[in-house]
């Protein structure tokens, strides 16, 4: 019989798989309520980051992240979700409530849900094997799907204007009061920390043709590339029509949808935010990739890793009751 109830070790679950989403610098920045057939997502303000992350944009894309993976949890446990975004404007912070309905997966949802587990962030320079046209297809229905557009970058022009830019906002973040405090405190961090970039899942030489982030420490061992050899990096750009906090929240589930996406294809992938974080390297984004037609929200770096690459290992996440309020209290 399909249902719309939601028992408490199945709300567990699909909050355990939300919170495997990816965040910027894993800083999970979000908090849960749930109820008997409805769960609410809520900005958490104490995992922000005020110097790398001014606006909360990258904050709100997270959120919209973990909030895609719960409703493809949701899916695979056999319930639908009828999604309100922002559903109080006199609470910010209240970013979805989630009402519950009876649904029946699809192999293809269960597929998705599955991809949870194995997506990770992949720093490291992909091989130079093509990534054929039909699944950038796919990715692109995928992004649609969730009112997002994702724009491959695949002219020189823009590669190039986008690497240039990565390295503008690196040097005009170097420059920000607190940012160099920030990245010590949230990267470099042990394997067995709950929360932050691992050292062990960053590159100790960062390389290839689209700059990546530095952070404080890495220890991940790079992957060799034959001499002239140019990566295989596919480089897309997240957009939405607008940029107001829902379009953020969108872009976020967007994103989530085009990594599982991805990682159900067996591609590598890594959001890379830096750009976007910078008011002025955001505007030229958007006028030299997009010609002023969308707000661009997250770069992606796509790609195969090479046959030989080791596994990326899994970053940590923060045990899942600390992520509920009240978790042991009866249900509302
Ligand atoms: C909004 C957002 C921005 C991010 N920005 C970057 C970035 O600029 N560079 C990078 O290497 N990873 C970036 N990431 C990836 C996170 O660092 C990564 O998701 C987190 O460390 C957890 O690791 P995992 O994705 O392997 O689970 C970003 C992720 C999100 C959601």
């Amino acid at each position: 019989m399909l249902t719309a109830s939601l028992d408490r070790s199945t709300a567990r679950t699909v909050v355990a798989l939300a919170n495997r989403a990816p965040s910027v610098h894993n800083s999970q920045p979000w908090r849960w309520r749930i109820g008997p057939s409805s769960l609410h997502l809520f900005a958490d303000p104490a995992r922000a980051l005020p110097a790398t992350d001014p606006e909360g944009r990258d904050l709100r894309i997270s959120c919209g992240a973990a909030l895609h993976h719960l409703r493809v949890a949701l899916l695979a446990t056999g319930l639908g979700a009828r999604v309100h975004r922002l559903p109080d404007r006199h609470s910010p912070g209240h970013l979805a409530a989630v009402e519950t309905v009876p649904a029946r997966p699809a192999a293809d949802d269960l597929a998705l849900a599955r991809a949870i587990e194995t997506r990770r962030s992949d720093r490291r320079v992909f091989s130079t094997w093509p990534v054929p046209t039909g699944f950038l297809a796919d990715l692109a229905a995928a992004a649609a799907a969730e009112g997002a557009r994702l724009v491959v970058l695949d002219d020189e022009r823009r590669r190039l204007t986008v690497a240039r830019l990565v390295r503008e906002a690196a040097v005009e973040q170097a420059l920000t009061p607190g940012l160099s405090r920030e990245t010590a405190v949230w990267t470099g961090r042990s394997r067995s920390a709950r929360d932050g970039v691992p050292a062990a899942n960053v590159p100790t030489d960062p390389a290839g043709t689209v700059p990546v982030r530095r952070f404080s420490a890495g220890e991940q061992a790079q992957n060799a590339l034959g001499r002239g050899e140019s990566d295989g990096t596919v480089l897309a750009l997240l957009t939405t029509a607008a940029d107001d906090p829902v379009d953020q929240l969108r872009a976020g589930e967007a994103l989530s949808a085009v990594l599982l996406t991805a990682t159900r294809a067996g591609l590598a992938t890594d959001p890379v935010s830096q750009p976007l974080e910078v008011p002025a390297t955001r505007a030229e984004l958007r006028s030299t990739c997009l010609g002023d037609d969308g707000e661009p929200q997250l770069l992606v770096r796509l790609g195969w890793a090479p046959l030989a690459a080791e596994p990326v290992p899994a970053s940590a996440r923060l045990p899942v009751d600390e992520t509920i309020d009240a978790p042991d209290a009866p249900w509302a």
